[in-house]
C-alpha cells in the first residue's frame, strides 16, 4: 500500500518534525533532569545514552518499518503483518499492550502538562517576577494541593490536544508540528546560552551530568535510565508505528531514526544544562523529583533581563512540546477507532481523549485528596501509572516489537522497506535480534532480584 486512509506526511522533514515532536516533550524538559538528579547524574546519563543508541534507535527503526509496511493503526497493522508473515496471531498483543500503555501515559501526561499551562499563565501575568527558591516552592505546593485547579488545567490541556487530533493527520498534526517544533529549538538555545554565560554554575552542572563514577551504580538507576530511553523516544507503544504509517516510501528509515534520536537527546541534555545551574545557584536539591522544573525555571526568569517575556515564551514552548507529544499518544487508538467503528476522526479522538482524561483524574488527585492512598509502599496512583508505563509496559512492548521485527516478520517486507542487506542493516538486525532483548532482560532480572533480596 502506498497511502494510508488517515492521510500522509507531506515530506521527510515533516515526518522528522512530527516524530521528534512526539519524542521531545515533557520527558525531555521536565522528566529527564529530575530523574537524572534523583539518580545522581553521571552513571545514569551514561546508561541512558547507551540505551538510546543500542536499544532506542533500532527499536524506533523497527516501529517505523512496521508502520510503513502496514499503513494502518498499530493494532490492525500488526494483524496484517502477522498474517502476511504466516506467524502466530499472538504477536498482535503488541498492538494491545501499546494501546494500554498509551492511555496510561497520556492520563498523567495531561496532568503535568496542565501544570505547565498554569505556569504559563502565572508567568505571563507577572505572578512570578520576584520568584525565589521559597516562593516557587509555595506556588507549586498551593497548586498541587488544589484538586479542582489541577483538574481544570488538565482538562484544558486534554481539550486542546484532542482538538488537534480531531482535525486529522494533515490539517491537525502536521500543521501543529510545523510551527511548534522550530520555535522550540530556538528558545532552548537562547536559554542554554544564558545558563552557560550568566548562571555561574554551568561547569558544576557539566560535571554532575557527565562525570562517570562507578560507585554511583545502582539497579534502580539502571532501570530508570532504560525505561526513560523508551519514554523519551516515544517507542514501545505504537506511537511511532502510527506515525510511520503516514511516511512516504523512499525515505530512509534508519537515517530518520538516527536523526530523531539525536534531536531528542540534544534537547534532553540542554534542558538539564539549563535546570541544574539554577539548582546549584539557589541551594536547591537536584533530588526534588517531579517538581524540579517548576521550582527552578521561574527563578532563572526572575533573574534575567526580559525574564517575564522569555519565561512566558518558554512555558508556551514547553506547552507546545507537550501537545505535540500528546497527539502522538492519542494517534494509535484514534486511528484504530476510525478503522474499527468507521466513525469520523473527530468522534474517535474525543472518545480516546475523554478516557485518558478520566484515568488522569487519579493522577490529579494523587497530589491532594488521594495523597494517602498508596498502591505499594509509598506509591501513589501517579507514581503507579508512571512506574507501570515506562518501567514495565514500554520495555515489554519494545522488546516484543524488536523480536517480532527481528525474528518473525517476513524477510521480503524488510527488504522492501530498508533495501537489500548492507552494513547498517546487519548492525540493526543484530541489535533488535539479540542486543536489545538481552539488555532489557538483564535489567529486568536484576530489578526482580533486588525485590526479593531487598
Ligand atoms: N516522548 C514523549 C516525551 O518525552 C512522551 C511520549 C509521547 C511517549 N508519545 C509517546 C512516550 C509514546 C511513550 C510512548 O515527553
Amino acid at each position: 500500500m502506498s497511502q494510508s486512509i488517515h492521510g500522509m506526511w507531506s515530506s521527510r522533514l515533516i515526518f522528522i518534525f512530527a516524530a521528534s515532536g512526539s519524542a521531545i516533550g515533557l520527558g525531555n524538559i521536565w522528566r529527564f533532569p529530575y530523574i537524572a538528579g534523583e539518580n545522581g547524574g553521571g552513571f545514569f546519563v551514561l546508561v541512558y545514552l547507551a540505551c538510546i543508541l543500542l536499544i532506542g534507535v533500532p527499536i524506533m527503526a523497527s516501529e517505523i518499518l512496521l508502520g510503513r509496511a502496514g499503513r494502518k493503526s498499530p493494532i490492525n497493522t500488526m494483524q496484517d503483518l502477522t498474517q502476511a508473515s504466516g506467524v502466530t496471531a499472538s504477536w498482535q498483543a503488541i498492538g494491545w499492550v501499546g494501546a494500554i500503555a498509551g492511555f496510561t501515559i497520556l492520563s498523567y501526561y495531561g496532568v503535568v502538562a496542565g501544570w505547565v499551562l498554569f505556569y504559563l499563565l502565572e508567568m505571563s501575568t507577572g505572578g512570578l517576577v520576584n520568584a525565589n527558591a521559597q516562593s516557587t516552592q509555595e506556588i507549586f505546593t498551593t497548586l498541587t494541593a488544589n484538586p479542582w485547579a489541577l483538574v481544570g488545567w488538565q482538562t484544558l490541556f486534554m481539550v486542546m490536544a484532542t482538538y488537534i487530533a480531531a482535525l486529522g493527520v494533515v490539517k491537525g498534526l502536521q500543521t501543529a508540528v510545523k510551527y511548534m517544533m522550530p520555535a522550540l529549538y530556538i528558545l532552548l538555545v537562547m536559554l542554554v546560552v544564558w545558563a552557560a554565560t550568566e548562571s555561574g554554575h554551568f561547569q558544576e552542572s557539566l560535571t554532575f551530568l557527565f562525570s562517570f563514577r562507578v560507585e554511583a551504580f545502582s539497579v534502580d538507576a539502571l532501570l530508570a535510565a532504560m525505561g526513560h530511553a523508551f519514554f523519551t523516544l516515544s517507542i514501545g507503544m505504537g506511537a511511532i508505528m502510527a506515525y510511520g504509517a503516514y511516511l512516504p516510501k523512499g525515505v530512509s528509515i534508519i537515517g530518520a531514526s538516527v536523526t530523531i534520536a539525536m534531536l531528542d537527546t540534544i534537547v534532553a541534555l540542554l534542558s538539564a544544562l539549563i535546570i541544574f545551574p539554577i539548582v546549584f545557584a539557589n541551594g536547591l536539591e537536584g533530588t526534588e523529583g517531579p517538581s524540579l522544573m517548576f521550582l527552578t525555571l521561574p527563578i532563572a526568569f526572575a533573574n534575567m533581563p526580559g525574564g517575564q517575556f522569555f519565561g512566558t515564551l518558554f512555558f508556551l514552548l514547553v506547552s507546545f512540546a507537550a501537545i505535540t507529544s500528546a497527539i502522538s499518544l492519542l494517534e494509535p487508538v484514534t486511528a484504530w477507532l476510525v478503522e474499527r467503528l468507521r466513525t469520523t476522526r473527530a468522534v474517535s479522538a474525543m472518545i480516546v481523549g475523554f478516557m485518558a482524561w478520566l484515568l488522569g483524574l487519579g493522577s490529579a488527585f494523587s497530589f491532594n485528596i488521594m495523597s494517602d492512598v498508596h498502591f505499594f509502599p509509598g506509591m501513589t496512583f501517579f507514581n503507579l501509572v508512571d512506574f507501570a508505563s515506562d518501567k514495565i509496559l514500554l520495555p515489554v512492548g519494545g522488546v516484543l516489537i524488536a523480536l517480532f521485527t527481528g525474528w518473525a516478520l517476513r524477510q521480503t517486507i524488510i527488504e522492501e522497506e530498508l533495501g537489500f542487506a548492507g552494513y547498517t542493516i546487519n548492525i540493526w538486525q543484530a541489535l533488535i535480534r539479540y542486543i536489545a532483548p538481552v539488555a532489557v532482560g538483564i535489567v529486568f532480572v536484576m530489578k526482580l532480584q533486588t525485590l526479593f533480596t531487598g
